[in-house]
């Protein structure tokens, strides 16, 4: 089954606590924290503290997006505030194998991430040594932004590749996820849905979510 991913980048951080148990209440499969340094990605939102903070409000898995320059600096900060799965940038990592290495001896499942412009290619020689794959379906930095249509033959592509070489890794989407894309994208290979806006900006996120849901089935 489709697995959804709320972005808390579009929660109320005054009510950040709240936030989480409200989503996941409305059957959240992940938390997804963006984590933006004002380098890699022109905004900066929350680090390791924040993870650690909302770590004992829920049982759900903490799928923390680096949105980061050098994340293998970070990497043991994230897994000790209780991530459970880790996704660095292709792009900004300069020895890849080394920084999922890095991640997975944390003890944490490891993902490997890419902008919209950034061919699949580039990924495949990590593909078999990670636990999950996200395509950014806009360029990473803010909430709300329009879904890149292009990426979706790039979502088929990582999906030929994990059937060919027998591989487990899950696939994930990230931005403009709505319930007029979604489908879009699970069509296509994707069994994880990040969603900011799409649920938070909703008075009812179980509603939202559930909408999600009727248009993937
Ligand atoms: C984009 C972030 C996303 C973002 C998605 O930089 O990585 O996770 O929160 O937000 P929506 O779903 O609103 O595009
Ligand atoms: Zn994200």
């Amino acid at each position: 089954m489709t697995k959804l991913a709320p972005s808390i980048l579009s929660a109320d951080f005054a009510r950040l606590g709240e936030e989480v148990k409200d989503v996941e209440q409305a059957g959240a499969d992940y938390i997804h924290v963006d984590v933006m340094d004002g380098h890699f990605v022109p905004n900066i939102t929350i680090g390791p503290l924040i993870v650690k903070a909302i770590r004992p409000v829920t049982a759900l898995p903490l799928d923390v997006h680096l949105m980061i320059e050098k994340p293998e600096d970070y990497v043991e900060a994230f897994a000790n505030a209780g991530a459970d799965i880790i996704t660095v940038h292709q792009e900004a990592c300069v020895h890849l194998h080394r920084t999922i290495q890095m991640i997975k001896q944390n003890g944490v499942k490891a993902g490997v991430v890419i902008n919209p412009a950034t061919p699949v290619e580039t990924i495949r020689p990590i593909l078999p040594d990670v636990d999950l794959v996200l395509l950014m379906t806009v360029n990473p930095g803010f909430g709300g932004q329009a879904f890149i249509e292009s990426v979706i033959p790039k979502i088929e592509e990582v999906a030929a590749l994990k059937q060919e070489q027998n591989l487990s890794f899950e696939i994930e989407v990230d931005g403009g996820v709505n319930k007029d894309t979604a489908k879009r994208c699970t069509d296509a290979g994707t069994n994880v849905l990040v969603a900011g806006s799409a649920i938070f900006n909703s008075e009812n996120r179980k509603q939202a979510m559930e909408e999600i849901r009727q248009e993937i089935i």
